[in-house]
């Protein structure tokens, strides 16, 4: 049984949720937990050495192995995160669910539980709004949506950091400054261990 964590990331928050949700997933016996990231653009990979933070992320991701059709076809349980990008998924992570048009006629991903988080620039960035559109595609792919129930610690709150139904999250900062903190990381390990479980009861 294999969960597959893909995630997209340039300043390292979605990163380091990525790293929390595979604990999860890991935390449930009988599950194999597979990283990978998704592939960066050319141009934007050209540009990394000229920024300084962004050259620290990606000495830290560069060797977990690029997202395959293959690796999405053998999943039996996928975990896909993003930063927000105007509330929507990163254009990276749209290319990766573009290219999958010939598992979807194959009807692949059909039933294998999905779930999603995200890192927005402020609270009110649009946490929600990338979870819930992200779930467009793999509804249309077919596969089952598990997000964050409100009993999971730490779930119901009112301060500005992450934490949504619709899937874990991070406030990153305007300057990506800030960091995730400790209630992001359990609802992102929550996640990975519900999507793992999930997918042992459906497909094991
Ligand atoms: C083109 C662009 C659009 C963005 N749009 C939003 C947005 O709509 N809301 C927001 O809060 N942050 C926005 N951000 C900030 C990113 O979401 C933030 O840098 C990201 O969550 C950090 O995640 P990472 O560290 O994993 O790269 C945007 C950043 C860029 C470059």
């Amino acid at each position: 049984m294999k969960i597959l964590v893909v995630y997209y990331s340039r300043y390292g928050h979605v990163l380091q949720l990525a790293h929390s949700v595979l604990e999860g997933v890991k935390s449930v016996a009988g599950v194999e937990a597979v990283l990978r990231r998704v592939q960066e653009f050319e141009d934007i990979e050209r540009d990394i050495p000229k920024h300084e933070h962004a050259l620290a992320v990606w000495n830290r991701q560069k060797e977990i192995p690029v997202c395959t059709l293959n690796d999405l076809k053998e999943a039996d349980g996928i975990i896909f995160g993003t930063p927000t990008r105007y509330g929507n998924m990163t254009a990276q992570m749209k290319r990766l669910f573009d290219s999958t048009v010939e598992l979807w006629l194959q009807g692949a991903f059909e039933g294998k539980p999905a779930g999603v988080f995200t890192s927005t620039a402020s609270t009110h960035g649009g946490q929600e709004t990338t979870c819930f559109t992200m779930m467009a595609p793999l509804l249309h792919l077919g596969m089952i949506i598990v997000g964050v129930p409100y009993s999971t610690p730490g779930m119901l709150h009112y301060e500005g950091r992450g934490g949504t139904p619709y899937g874990a999250s991070t406030v990153a900062g305007v300057k990506n400054e800030l960091q995730p903190v400790p209630e992001d990381l359990a609802i992102a390990q929550a996640l990975g261990r519900r999507v793992a479980q999930v997918t042992k009861k459906l497909r094991g």
